[in-house]
């Protein structure tokens, strides 16, 4: 039967096919105007819209349009509230209705490997469950308003050095259990209309162009039927990665690629079939997206902002109260820090929102006739003298009843593009928070930072609140936590370690060509637990206003298969005097086993809210995958027979209830992999930093690793970058000359966090992406050969490149 899709097809030159393949520029697809085919718009996202105003068609060049900035990733995946992030998703949907963007480039859901990536506060968490569920509610909220959702960065983008070349070499088990399951959640319950391919290789091959990344695992395993889209310039093999399964390049990078399709197919390497395949795909998409582009859609401005304001306070997360919090009103109050009145409330990058107000807690307090003295504490850009502002803030907070004291992390420590190198707040910050203390010893911290920090001063102060990046009501929503009109109810999503060498990934991170993820499967708690490891803050922390008295666990059955499902129940009961809202989660710890495994893993949660006194019964149904490991040797879920334990907890270090259940395996005779002789490491994690030695890692990863030599003893290749030609004649002028016209451009303020994240974006562009810029793939050619000191080769290339392009514009 022919559809409509199919007519269209037909109707087609091969140009106009190979056309669907590649954007029109920076934001939109291109659309085929004779067969009404239109081109729709994409935009970031991801915790609200960013739509550039004007069309220059280059990405990031233009201010975007005001829209509201809800809270990132980082913390709005503490409110662990499905409900929550649907909402959020409803309003985003509703800026992008207005706006006419019909796909919003998000969420980001890959999984905190290390607290030192420099894109965390755009995800969620080190647990794939809580990104999986949790983005899966927002895509929801966001496609129910017909606008469509991009799932990124697929798949092991954990770190931001060279993430445009580096390898994440992982094994198929991390692969399956830790690094593929928020992807598969979120394809399997919500749906996304697109994917993003991530820009780094997976285990030797571009994710663009990884059949099994691209095809086999979401389209064939999983149902996805959408279309994949390279991240912005993440094409590696043109028709390489059609054929493994991605669609569309963005952005728009010259016509070479369109045409590199139209060869493949006239000379047979490509098959009509497989473009038509990605033809179709472009065409359901276009087709989706025109839905929805209404003239005149208006959202309601305050609505949103409410809503932002809702996600902070709903979100954000108490970590340390001696009884300090919450405040009295009519007490002497010490407000400390810039962030106080300048917010952090988004971190930098592809992500920044233009936000239509921000409320900073200062002109809350104020707004609320709160009396308070106000001290700068420290300068944000990090020039003015610390020692004198931290006097005046001893002065400020001499004799107060409480001082609250805004830190963390500013714009130019974190960022989209280069990772952090160490876990620590700025030197003054941290200074400021012990000086006070010494002087008055009734401080409490209010943090704002996109990722885990060290806090060496915690035992000096009696309450520390989290406000992560808190979107542009962070203020209000601080004001309203700390003054007790909203009961803290968010949990940390991820670990806080006590120092940055106790992180199971902190020898391998951050390599330049090939990061080794030789944890395996012990990212955050996964190994915290197992290693018995102290840590700063555990994952699923968090305190409130109130208490919870869980009890009456009860499973269905004793005794089931793993073709079974078990349902759960537990009361919990507010024990305390203020409605409260507590995140209620559930473990389960496997039996002994020959291959190794986390002592127990979140598989279920719920958030449940109670009025004092109130109890309710929160019911939790487990299916075979909460019970399942990956079984390499039949590339399969597997559920070993044994006695689990499920386990009910306020946090993972506070488990409160336990119950056991016999599971039968019904899969036969299968052969559990032991590497208890070749990798007895991942059995037995030493109490020190966690260095998997290379043979060990090879055991489990199944192969020989090749770490390819240094890129500077290496000839350049069309993947090399700037930074990797800084040797070169050419490699320095291009880097001198990028850095220069950055300044132009940005204004010359290095300590700002975009300026440092443009550099380190561009310095590490690899030469084959330069088309996105305009450079016809000939004459970058040429400059590698010319690097590689074949000089006249290259200015052949060169200048064929050259009068190609006068040739074309004529
Ligand atoms: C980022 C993506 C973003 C895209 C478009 C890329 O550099 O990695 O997350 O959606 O740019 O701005």
């Amino acid at each position: 039967m022919t559809d409509k899709f199919q007519n269209v097809i037909d109707q087609m030159s091969l140009e106009e096919k190979a056309s669907l393949c590649s954007g029109q520029d920076a934001w939109h697809t291109k659309g085929v105007e004779h067969l009404g085919v239109p081109a729709i718009m994409m935009t970031d996202g991801p915790h609200g819209l960013r739509k550039e105003a004007g069309n220059s068609g280059e990405p990031g060049m233009q201010p975007s349009v005001p829209a509201t900035c809800f809270p990132p990733a980082v913390l709005t995946s503490c409110s662990f509230d499905r409900d929550l992030m649907h909402e959020i998703g409803v309003a985003i949907g509703e800026e992008c209705k207005q706006e006419r963007v019909s796909v919003i480039l998000g969420p980001g859901v890959n999984i905190k490997r290390s607290p030192l990536c420099g894109r965390n506060f755009e995800y969620f968490s080190e647990d794939p469950l809580v990104a999986g569920e949790i983005s899966a509610a927002l895509v929801e909220g966001i496609q129910s308003q017909g606008i469509g959702t991009c799932m990124k960065h697929y798949a092991c983008n954990n770190q931001e050095t060279s993430r445009m070349i580096n390898d994440s070499i992982v094994d198929e088990r991390a692969l399956r259990e830790i690094y593929l399951p928020a992807f598969e959640i979120g394809i399997k319950k919500a749906k996304p209309w697109t994917l993003m391919c991530a820009y780094n290789k997976v285990n030797g091959t571009y994710a663009c162009e990884h059949q099994e990344l691209m095809t086999d695992i979401p389209r064939d395993e999983w149902g996805f039927d959408g279309a994949i889209m390279t991240d912005w310039g993440a094409m590696d093999e043109r028709v390489w990665s059609i054929k493994s399964g991605l669609d569309l390049e963005m952005p728009y990078a010259g016509p070479h690629n369109d045409q590199l399709i139209v060869e493949a197919v006239k000379s047979g390497k490509l098959d009509m079939a497989t473009l038509d395949r990605t033809v179709r795909r472009m065409l359901e998409l276009a087709e989706k997206g025109k839905v929805n582009l209404v003239d005149n859609f208006k959202y309601d401005i305050e609505k949103h902002d409410a809503v932002a304001r809702k996600a902070a306070s709903e979100s954000a997360v108490l970590l340390k109260n001696d009884g300090i919090l919450p405040l009295k009103q009519g007490i002497s109050l010490a407000v400390v820090g810039e962030f106080a009145q300048k917010p952090r409330y988004q971190g930098a990058g592809s992500s920044r929102i233009n936000p239509h107000k921000i409320t900073s807690a200062i002109n809350e307090l104020d707004s609320n006739g709160i009396a308070h003295t106000y001290s700068r504490g420290y300068d944000l850009k990090g020039k003015e003298d610390a020692e004198s502002l931290i006097a005046q803030a001893i002065e400020t907070a001499k004799g107060k009843d409480v001082v609250l004291i805004f830190a963390g992390l500013p714009d130019a420590y974190e960022s989209e593009g280069f990772d952090r190198t160490n876990i620590d707040m700025p030197r003054e910050h941290n200074a400021l928070i012990e000086r006070v203390a010494e002087q008055n010893p009734n401080v409490v911290v209010v943090l704002h930072e996109g990722s885990a920090v060290s806090m060496p001063w915690l035992d000096k102060v009696r309450g520390v609140l989290y406000m992560g990046l808190g979107g542009q009501c962070v203020g209000a929503a601080a004001v309203d936590l700390l003054f007790g009109k909203v009961n803290p109810s968010g949990k940390l999503t991820e670990t806080y370690p006590l120092k940055l060498s106790d992180a199971p990934s902190s020898k391998q991170f951050g390599q330049r060509l090939v990061t080794q993820y030789r944890e395996s499967i012990f990212v955050g708690y996964r190994y915290y637990d197992k290693a018995n490891k102290a840590v700063l803050f555990p994952f699923g922390h968090g305190l409130s206003y109130t208490q919870f008295a869980y009890s009456d666990l009860q499973t269905s059955q004793s005794q089931i298969s793993d073709q079974d499902t078990l349902t759960v129940k537990v009361k919990v009961r507010n024990v305390g005097e203020r409605f409260g809202k507590e995140i209620v989660q559930l473990y389960v710890a496997p039996p002994q086993s020959a291959i190794f495994k986390a002592q127990k893993e979140l598989r279920h949660f719920a958030k449940v809210a109670l009025e004092p006194g109130e109890e309710k019964e929160v019911s939790f149904v487990l299916g075979m995958r909460a019970f399942a490991y990956w079984n390499v040797l039949i590339h399969d879920w597997h559920v070993e027979s044994g006695t689990y334990e499920v386990l009910v907890g306020s946090s993972s270090a506070d488990i409160r209830l336990k119950a056991k259940v016999d599971v039968r395996s019904t899969a036969g005779d299968v052969t559990v992999p032991s590497y208890r002789e070749k990798a007895p490491v991942y059995y037995a994690l030493p109490q020190g930093n966690l260095d998997v030695p290379l043979e060990q890692f090879e055991e489990v990863y199944g192969n020989k690793i090749n770490i390819p030599c240094e890129v500077d003893k290496a000839p350049l290749t069309m993947n090399s970058t700037i930074y990797d030609a800084r040797h070169t004649k050419v490699g320095k002028w291009l880097m001198a000359s990028t850095k220069k016209n950055l300044q132009k451009m940005v204004g010359g303020d290095t300590d700002d966090g975009n300026m440092r994240m443009m550099e380190a974006v561009l310095i590490d562009l690899p030469f084959r992406s330069f088309g996105m810029m305009g450079m016809p793939p000939k004459i970058i050619e040429g400059l590698v050969l010319i690097m590689n000191k074949k000089i006249f080769k290259g200015l052949g290339f060169v200048i064929k490149g050259i009068t190609a392009q006068k040739k074309a514009r004529k």
